[in-house]
């Protein structure tokens, strides 16, 4: 917007930070937000002041009238510049305001996308990489869309510190955008009587400095560390489409079954056999044509450089859960033999 600059003198002062007065502002509306929110808790008081002056002046003052002096109206031009006066005051509210809204609800296209779903008592957020966090984690200087969702309940998605609110309606999806300025841990609530559960909806927001937001990520996103090694395993069976070649049941595909080959003997296609441990698991996923299984065709793309050292033992982890009695275990940890 053409900076009103009168308006937004008010933002920055004493009235800023987490007084009596408004919340710390952390996102790129708050100084405006602020601004027109000063700007109009002046203009008011001034005019009460004024008012009350005329009448207190009007009530006391000795505006005893003259004698035979008519009173006489104030002149046009009075008139006239009092009304373009306070026209122009509220006009320029009016636009600040309008200005804001309209930005406010036109995000920029390069957004960050997360996904805030409301539930009773709780607040989730989901992340581009399917990451489903109860706190709120943003870069700071990065436009950030928040998608509202809700299943069955009305909500009101507030934060604070962001100048961000909207109610949350089923079946409809909300937006909202901003873009965080000032790094630090902030809240999010629920500005709505939703119940008993409404008082606890309070989720995290933390703007992250330039560049931990990535990391910060990662570090939760990461699984492999979070999960045991033989779930992580499975997660992994799932996402690189083994399940398309390898069953988990015993049945033949395009390559050999799981179920039960981890501390068994394989046989190869040269004759010979091999114990299948880790050594031989992470083998088969990177180069698949070192070793070859009799009576399957060599048609498994090699995993070197998609999977890592780290999720191959994971999968080794999952291969022995799926294995009745694993003679070798000593290689690979956190495998359950049923
Ligand atoms: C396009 C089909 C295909 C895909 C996808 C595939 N494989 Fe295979 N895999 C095979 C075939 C065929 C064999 C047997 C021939 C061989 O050893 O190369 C095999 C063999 C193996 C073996 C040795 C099995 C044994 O009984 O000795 C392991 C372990 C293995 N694959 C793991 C994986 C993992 C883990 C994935 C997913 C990351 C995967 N494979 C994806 C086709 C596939």
């Amino acid at each position: 917007m053409a900076d009103l600059s009168v308006l937004t003198v008010a933002g920055a002062g004493p009235m800023g930070g987490d007084g009596w007065w408004l919340p710390t502002g952390a996102s790129s509306f708050a100084h405006r937000v602020d601004g027109l929110v000063n700007t109009a808790s002046i203009l008011g008081l001034l005019s009460i002041l004024i008012i009350v002056g005329l009448a207190l002046l009007f009530l006391f003052g000795s505006g005893r009238r003259e004698e035979g002096v008519e009173p006489s109206a104030p002149s046009v031009g009075l008139q006239l510049a009092t009304g373009l006066g306070v026209a122009l005051i509220a006009g320029s509210l009016f636009y600040a305001g309008f200005t804001i809204w309209i930005d406010m609800i036109t995000p920029p296209a390069n957004a960050y996308e997360i996904t805030v779903s409301a539930q009773p008592g709780s607040w989730h957020f989901t992340y581009p990489n399917e990451h489903v966090d109860g706190e709120l984690h943003v870069p700071v200087g990065r436009p950030v869309i928040l998608h509202l969702l809700s299943r069955n309940l009305a909500y009101t998605f507030s934060a604070p510190a962001l100048r961000l609110r909207s109610a949350v309606i089923p079946g409809r999806e909300g937006e909202l955008w901003f873009e965080a300025t000032q790094p630090g841990r902030y809240e999010a609530v629920c500005a709505r009587y939703a119940g008993e559960a409404g008082g606890e909806m309070v989720a995290p927001v933390v703007v992250h400095k330039r560049g931990e937001f990535a990391s910060w990520l990662k570090s939760v996103s990461d699984f492999l560390s979070t999960l045991p090694p033989e779930e992580a395993g499975r997660k992994l069976y799932d996402m690189n489409g083994c399940a398309q070649c390898h069953s988990l049941d015993g049945s033949r595909k395009t390559g050999p079954s799981f179920k039960g080959i981890f501390g068994h003997e394989a046989e190869l296609a040269d004759g010979s056999t091999v114990v299948v441990d880790l050594d031989y698991v992470k083998e088969s996923i990177l180069q698949p044509k070192a070793k070859v299984v009799k009576g399957f065709e060599p048609v498994m793309p090699p995993f070197a450089g998609r999977i890592s050292e780290k999720e191959t033992e994971a999968i080794a982890a999952f291969l022995q859960s799926l294995s009745d009695a694993p003679k070798d275990a000593e290689n690979s940890e956190g495998g359950e033999a049923p």
